[in-house]
């Protein structure tokens, strides 16, 4: 199997509305929907102009250098927005959309398991029901073959096909603000690879989401030319990190809550969000150092998916095997650099002596099925599993992740490198609500310097979801 399909497996992709905001979402859609069907041509609300985004500056003179070890990296002199002067020939356009096809993770949703790369057909399930992703191969019939570079970059920047509007879960609220030198590499990459024919699937959409009509409404609601930053900064590493972060990686889409509509909260960037089962954490700089995050290890983390703060596991693990692992160490820091700010918050500390004392029952239970693989003082066992003392997942305030990750566990997971670990076993089964609510209790206090604060209730919930 290759490493995209394995990671497909994984993947939930997911728009998140909670139930209560289905609803809403759907009663006012419909008004939209409707409102657009009453309105002749000229009346109709138009997608915003597609405006030039703000070229963030280094894209003009980008950080990328070629060091060896990412073979796929484009060259130092492959010039970007300036008219692309030092990009001569098209094989090295291409190959920079290759390393952008990747920074962007178009894998991500156009390539199925088992299936030719870009061919589309991936499942992503949606509140409103369930998007495939298209094939993008030059296939004149079935892909993209007859678009032209225009037709393409507006696509990715207004969501717009040529016949059609395009629904968000095509990410070009992100995409938007890419360059259009950019957009143009990944075309000729594109259509260099191998045409496959292989036909589009159908969404399989509730009303009023299957009327396209409706998207462009949503588009002149909620398409904005730029993302708020979750950061500060000015420094060449954090204005690259921020178009690889918003531009090309669409963080947002998973990492920052989303409104009735489904559209990015502008108010909270980055500032986490639940996905299906596990959410996304929050990436703000205050809450990264928190959990003890510096930018060294947010490049370990995302050049090879394991950091002293833990692995990537759930929707991330894709993000790591498809996209950031292959970014150069200059990309990798400045992706870092932008997270964390230009005066990154030191890193928050554990207290050396946790009382645990009240906690002896978790702590048992912890000696009991746990500490065979994460070591009785929670520190780990190289190519076995990863620390818990000082884990990221069991130092967030919200215990949801920590919980499903006992409850499911995690499937086995191959990361760059050759590191490989065991699975992780879910003890859904194994283990009763209380126990597993004393265990969290017992880790968040001794390892995370987290309220003991979790109770069956909690559990009894995430287990039924
Ligand atoms: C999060 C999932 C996701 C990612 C990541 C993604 N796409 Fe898409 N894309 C989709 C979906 C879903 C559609 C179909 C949308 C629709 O039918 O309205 C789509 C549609 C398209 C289309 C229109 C195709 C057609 O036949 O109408 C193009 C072109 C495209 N994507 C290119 C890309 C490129 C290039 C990238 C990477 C830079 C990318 N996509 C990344 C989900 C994604
Ligand atoms: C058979 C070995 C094994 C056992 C037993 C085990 N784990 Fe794990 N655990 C792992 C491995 C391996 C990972 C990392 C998986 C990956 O990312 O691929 C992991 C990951 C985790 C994570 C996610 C954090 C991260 O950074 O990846 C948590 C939380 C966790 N384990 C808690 C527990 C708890 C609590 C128990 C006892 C109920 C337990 N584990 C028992 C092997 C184990
Ligand atoms: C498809 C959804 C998705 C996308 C896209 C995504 N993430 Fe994540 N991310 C998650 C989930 C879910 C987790 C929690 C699991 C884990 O810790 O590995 C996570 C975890 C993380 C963590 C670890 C946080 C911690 O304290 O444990 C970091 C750092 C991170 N993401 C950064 C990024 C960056 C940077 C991008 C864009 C390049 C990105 N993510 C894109 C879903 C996503």
């Amino acid at each position: 199997m290759s490493d995209a399909n394995e990671a497909r497996k994984k993947r939930g992709y997911a728009m998140r509305l909670n139930r209560a905001t289905r609803w809403s979402a759907l009663t006012a859609c419909l008004a939209a929907v409707l409102l657009v069907a009453a309105c002749n041509d000229s009346t109709l609300p138009k997608p915003p102009k597609p405006a030039q985004p703000p070229m963030p500056k280094t894209t003009a003179a980008p950080v990328l250098v070629t060091n060896g070890m990412a073979a796929d990296a484009p060259s130092a002199t492959a010039s970007s927005a300036n008219g692309g002067t030092a990009e001569n020939t098209l094989s090295e356009r291409i190959t920079r959309g290759k390393y952008l096809a990747r920074a962007a993770d178009c894998a991500a949703c156009h390539t199925s398991a088992n299936g030719a790369p870009f061919a589309g057909g991936v499942p992503l399930k949606s509140p409103y029901g369930t998007f495939y992703g298209t094939n993008i191969t030059p296939d004149k019939t079935n892909g993209i073959g007859g678009w032209t570079a225009d037709d393409f970059y507006r696509a990715l920047h207004d969501g717009m096909a040529p016949n059609q509007a395009l629904y968000p879960a095509m990410p070009y609220t992100s995409y938007r603000q890419m360059t259009r030198a950019d957009s143009d590499a990944i075309y000729a990459y594109l259509m260099s690879v191998k045409p496959a024919a292989v036909p589009n699937r159908k969404h399989d959409l509730s009303f009023p989401y299957n009327v396209r009509f409706g998207m462009r409404v949503w588009d002149w609601m909620f398409l904005k030319d730029t993302l708020p930053d979750a950061s500060k900064g000015q420094s060449a590493d954090w204005l690259r990190g921020r178009y690889l972060a918003n531009a090309l990686g669409h963080c947002a889409e998973c990492h920052t809550p989303r409104g009735t509509f489904g559209q990015l909260d502008g108010a909270k960037p980055l500032g986490g969000a639940a996905l299906a089962r596990i959410s996304a954490p929050d990436l703000t700089p205050d809450a990264l150092a928190a959990r003890g995050w510096t930018v060294k290890d947010l490049q370990t983390f995302f050049g090879t998916g394991i950091a002293p703060q833990g692995s990537a596991f759930g929707e991330m693990y894709p993000v790591v095997h498809l996209s950031t692992q292959y970014l150069t160490p200059d990309d990798l820091r400045a992706l870092s650099t932008y997270l964390l700010g230009d005066a990154p918050p030191a890193p928050t500390p554990l207290p050396d002596r946790p009382d645990t004392l009240q906690l002896k029952a978790g702590r048992n239970l912890y000696l009991a099925v746990c500490a065979g693989c994460h070591a009785a003082d929670g520190t780990g066992k190289p190519h076995v599993a990863v620390a818990m003392l000082g884990n990221s997942t069991v130092r967030q305030k919200d215990p949801r992740n920590l919980v499903v990750a006992i409850l499911d566990g995690i499937e086995p997971q191959s990361f760059p490198g050759r590191e490989a670990m065991q699975d992780m076993p879910g003890f859904a089964r194994q283990l009763t609500d209380a126990q597993i609510a004393e265990l969290s209790n017992y880790l968040r206090v001794a390892y995370g310097a987290q309220a003991g604060d979790v109770n069956s209730e909690i559990v009894r919930q995430l287990r039924q979801k």
